[in-house]
This record gives C-alpha cells, structure tokens and sequence, in this order.
C-alpha cells in the first residue's frame, strides 16, 4: 500500500490493538461449556502494527513503520491496549427526578402495587420529567454522560419516552440534541413514545397509539429529532397490535424500527420485530426458540441488559446458548434509567453480563463494540479498529480485553479519542468540573 502521511496525521505506536475485526482470525478459540462459539473466535489482535489516524477517521493499520512517518505525530502508548470507543446502544439518560425513594419504600417491604396506587413508577418519572425545562433536564443528563464519556463510551443511543405527548417528547428529543451538539460523542436518538400509556390515556390505549402514529412520530420524524422507533411490547406496555400499528406507520416513512420484547412475558414481539427488518430486540429474557430463528434470519441483534435483570431481581435469563447456537449477535447495554437500571457504567454492566449471564469476556466485548454499532446501524463504520472505520478508539492502562470489565473501582483510561480528537483523562476530568461549576451558576440565579 503506497500511503503519503501529512503532517496532521497522527500515527499511535507500540499499543496491543484489540481491533474487534472478524477479519482478523488469531489462534485463540473460546469455548463455554463445550459448546464452541458461532461467528468470531478472537479479538482482532494486532501488535507490533501502528494506527494511523487521518482527520476523524482511521486511515490505515499497517505494521509498524511500513510508512515514512515524514512529520507526522507518534504517539508511543508503551504497549498499552487499545480498543474500539465503546458503544452503549440503550439508554433511556434524559429524565426528570429519580426514583430512589421509592426504591428505598421498596426495600423496606412496601409493594409495588401500593406504590403504583400512590402514582410512583414509570409514571412518576413522566410526571418529573413534563414538569422539568429543558435545561433542568439537560443539566441532570449531563452529569450521567459525563460519566460514561470519562470511561470509555464514544457513541450513545438515547430514547424519548418519559414525554407521552408531542410537546414533552420534543423537549426530551431536543435535549438529546443539545447534548449531541456540546459534547465529543456520537448520540443516536430514538422515539420511544410508545414506552407506557399516559395518564390521561389510561382508559384508552389505542387512542394514544392513534396520537403516535398519526402526530407525535410524523411531527418529529419531520424535524428529524430521531433515527428509530422504539416500543415497549409487553402485558404492562403495549400489545401485538398496537406494537405492528406503530411498525407499519415507521415504515411507510422508512424509519427502522426496534422493540422491548420479552422482558416479563412471551408475546411474540421479537418475531414482529423481525418481520419489519428490525435494528434490535432488547432484554429478551422469555425469548423462546421461534423468536430466536425468526432473528437470525432477519439479522437483527440481541440487545441482553443484565443492569435491568440484576435491579429487578429477576431469575429468568435470557436464552444465551440458543442464541449462540443460531449465530445472532449479542450486543450489551446499560439500560440506564431511573425505575429498573440507575447505572451510568458500561465496565460495570459488562461485568455484570460475564458474572450474571455467562457471557465470555470476548462476547461482552463484541456486544459493546461491532454489535452494538449494528444495533445502531453503523456496522459499516462504528465498532472496530480498521481502514475507513471512524477514529473513536480508548488507550487504556492494561494490557487486555479483559482487565477492562475485571477490575472496577478506577478507570484504566488514558486517551479518548473521538472522530480523531484526542482527550487527555485530565482532559476528561477538568471537563467533569466545568460541568459541575456551570451546575452551581445555574442554581445561584
Ligand atoms: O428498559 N422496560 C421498560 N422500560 C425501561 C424501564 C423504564 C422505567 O422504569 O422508567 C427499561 O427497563
Ligand atoms: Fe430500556
């Protein structure tokens, strides 16, 4: 490959690249319980190559010193790792309030029924969040990005939902915007207003529905406040019906379309999500075979959200050795949200999906790098080390994949570097403080 590098280009030296590029085959091969793993058996490592950055992209890999650096800058990260950003594909990070009260209600042995009666639930975070501004509601969000950017995550989904009305679900989708405007990360938002059925609605769902298909999702697909549409497909959601109502408005308007399916029950939603060419089918704890075939024929990805399963403390996992079987990827994700996932931490969920789910180191890997950007429809340029891929990419202090989810506690990152911009931890760090002094600016006024 002939290559002329420019002084602006940026050449990472001496690193063990995790590449996560199925291309790449190394002689490590994973096997749990016998049973051996479908699709990749590696993660793409690469040493003794250097990393070649051109403006936001990754321009080549190519063994080290194979092209005249000229003046380029070398940066020497003494055999450190580097890996993908990391990719958390479901989020639901812009809400009013918390629910930790009536977590701790819960814990002290009130029901959830009672608390329900008393207008807690999913329902006490839509009444937060109608009545929080938006800049109320971008200052809170912004905290919780700010710790996930400081550990390693370069690109975000983010779900409306907590809205329930056009106006709402604007405000919530307009500060997804704000914050994919003045922050270095990449946000993919999604309309989740079919989440749960509003108050004002509650004695007749399909006329909310109605108000989705025929304003709420048309208005703000025109205003392109979104990129997917979202539904929570379940006993105490929304049903079949409803859930293929809303799928075949997405589709007259081209919109992918992806589901909370499977969570408490089997209604057969994951397979719906199939029949439309679906990004992903998320938490799928009752998934059952028929589901699973019908995914690895439409290519859609398996979203696991062991941060969900844990705080609810759930029993049933998801089907993880079928869906091996049937070859359909496994992506990871926080959930974060303030009823069933409160955790502003991929690592942690990543190990959470090891300890809680059986997952291999490795699996968890792919499922917050290569399959995850599928879970967002950016395969062909998210997720991995490689030619052409965006240049978002972590230098941690370790040495492999695995230190990354084993260790907690401290964060092993060095460099974050997003669409070719490169961030110091102290970098990081001194932006974390702005935030919190503009916070306190805030509320002094
Ligand atoms: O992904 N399953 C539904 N939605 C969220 C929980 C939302 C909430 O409780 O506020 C989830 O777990
Ligand atoms: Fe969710």
């Amino acid at each position: 490959m002939s290559i002329e590098l420019r002084d602006t280009d940026v050449i990472w030296r001496n690193a063990k690249l995790a590449t996560m590029n199925p291309a790449i085959k190394n002689t490590y091969s994973a096997n749990v319980d016998g049973d051996s793993i479908d699709g990749l058996s590696n993660y793409g490592i690469l040493e003794q190559h250097d990393l070649i950055v051109r403006d936001e992209k990754i321009l080549a890999i190519l063994p080290t010193g194979r092209v005249p650096a000229n003046q380029c800058k070398i940066i020497d990260v003494e055999q450190r790792l580097i890996t993908p950003g990391l990719i958390d594909c479901h989020t639901h990070l812009v809400f009013g309030g918390n629910r930790a009260s009536e977590w701790e209600q819960r814990l002290n042995g009130v029901s959830y029924e009672e608390i329900s009666a008393k207008g807690g639930g999913i329902n006490s975070t839509v009444n937060a969040t109608r009545n929080s501004s938006a800049q109320q509601l971008e200052i809170v969000s912004q905290k919780r990005l700010n710790a996930l950017i400081a550990e390693g995550v370069t690109t975000i989904e983010m779900k409306s939902g907590y809205g329930l009305d056009l106006i709402n679900e604007e405000k919530q989708l307009n500060v997804v915007r704000a914050l994919a405007q003045k922050n270095p990360i990449e946000i993919s938002p999604t309309l989740l207003s079919a989440h749960t059925v509003p108050p004002e609605y509650k004695y007749d769902p399909d006329a909310y529905i109605d108000l989705v298909c025929d304003s709420i999702l048309p208005t703000l697909w025109q205003k392109q406040l979104f990129e997917a549409v979202d539904v929570f497909c379940e006993t105490v959601g929304f049903n079949l019906k409803q859930t293929k109502r809303l799928f075949a408005t997405a589709k007259r308007l081209n919109i992918p379309v992806k589901g909370h399916v499977e969570q408490l029950s089997n209604l057969g939603g994951s397979e719906l999500v199939a029949e439309y060419q679906g990004l992903s089918v998320d938490h799928i704890e009752h998934l059952d075979e028929k589901g699973i075939e019908a995914l690895s024929r439409s290519g859609t990805v398996a979203v696991l959200l062991p941060g969900a399963f844990y705080f609810l403390r759930e029993t049933k996992r998801p089907p993880i050795a079928l869906l091996r079987q049937y070859g359909v990827p496994m992506a990871i994700s926080t959930d974060f949200n303030p009823g069933t996932s409160p955790f502003a931490s991929l690592r942690l969920i990543m190990n959470m999906a090891c300890v809680q789910f059986g997952l291999t180191p490795e699996e968890v890997w792919q499922g917050v790098t290569i399959h995850a950007a599928r879970a967002l429809g950016r395969a062909d340029s998210h997720g991995q080390l490689a030619a052409g891929f965006m240049a978002d990419f972590i230098v941690w202090d370790a040495q492999n994949p695995v230190d990354i989810l084993y260790e907690l506690g401290h964060n092993p990152l060095v460099y974050r570097v997003y669409h070719g911009e490169i961030m110091h931890r102290d970098h990081l760090n001194r932006l974390s403080e702005l935030n919190y002094l503009n916070e306190n600016s805030i509320c002094d006024n």
